[in-house]
């Protein structure tokens, strides 16, 4: 295609700790996320934007510190919202300057992207609160000639995994409100649920993306880890609002080594 695109690396779920050598269920996720940046380099080496939906860190502060050192030279934007995971006060202070863009909106080329904010206090669940969904709204509006992608940590449609699905989006008619009353919604886009899947609703394409450290077996009722390496996804978007997207799985054996999945 010879049209103008856009090239974007979602990377999500890094659940990182300030220790070099922390693990989430067995997968040291520093390590998982080093790898899983050197392949998404390797494959994808200018990118317009990087994306990082949330879980940035796994309830520790003193994480933000590899995304700086990781991310902090990137030349295109690094666009991040905020997980259950994330500790929202040092995660404002890591991230206010460029390349760094915590939440808000964004313009690039034919396209708008609006990062969402469904952080809930004290929850694994997530909630849109009413100014998100004004914010949402407004620059919907403001941007009708744009294509919009929209992104969030959490799951606003059923992942047919019971245990995965009672911590959710808690309004997400609120959500598909908004984005069904404006024409120009391309995508929606989330982390949260450590898996690849794929689906369509009202013509907005729907996705969410494998953790760049331990997966979930998808479709288990039940809390289950999946044995499948760290992953990220990217986009190509283009003038006329086609989307065209992929999930790649990094070698796990460049990854930290899983020796104990159950940990
Ligand atoms: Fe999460």
């Amino acid at each position: 295609m010879s049209q103008a695109q856009l090239r974007i690396v979602q990377f999500t779920d890094l659940h990182l700790y300030g220790a070099v050598d922390g693990q989430l269920r067995g997968v040291a996720t520093l390590p998982s996320l080093e790898a899983t940046l050197a392949a998404a380099r390797r494959e994808l080496p200018a990118p317009d934007a990087l994306l990082l939906t949330g879980d940035l860190v796994q309830d520790d502060a003193s994480g933000y510190a590899h995304v700086r050192a990781l991310f902090g030279a990137s030349p295109v934007p690094v666009y991040c919202i905020p997980g259950n995971h994330d500790e929202l006060g040092a995660m404002r202070a890591a991230l206010a300057a460029r390349p760094f863009q915590l939440g808000g909106t964004a313009t690039h080329g034919q396209w708008l992207f609006v990062m969402l904010d469904s952080y809930l206090h004290g929850m694994a669940a997530g909630r849109l609160p009413e100014s998100e969904l004004e914010r949402l709204e407004a620059a919907l509006a403001a941007h009708p000639d744009h294509h919009a992608l929209v992104c969030l940590h959490h799951h606003p449609v059923p992942m047919a995994s019971r245990w995965l699905d009672t911590v959710s989006l808690e309004n997400p008619a609120a959500l598909f409100d908004v984005l069904d009353r404006h024409a120009n919604v391309r995508v929606l886009l989330w982390g949260h649920v450590h898996q690849a899947w794929e689906g369509t609703r009202n013509g907005v394409k729907l996705l969410c993306t494998p953790s760049t450290c331990a997966q979930f077996k998808p479709g288990s009722d039940n809390f289950a880890i999946d044995r499948r390496p760290p992953g990220y996804r990217w986009l190509r978007l283009f003038g006329d609002g086609g989307i065209e997207t992929g999930v790649e799985w990094v070698d796990a054996a460049a990854a930290a080594p899983a020796q104990s999945l159950a940990g």
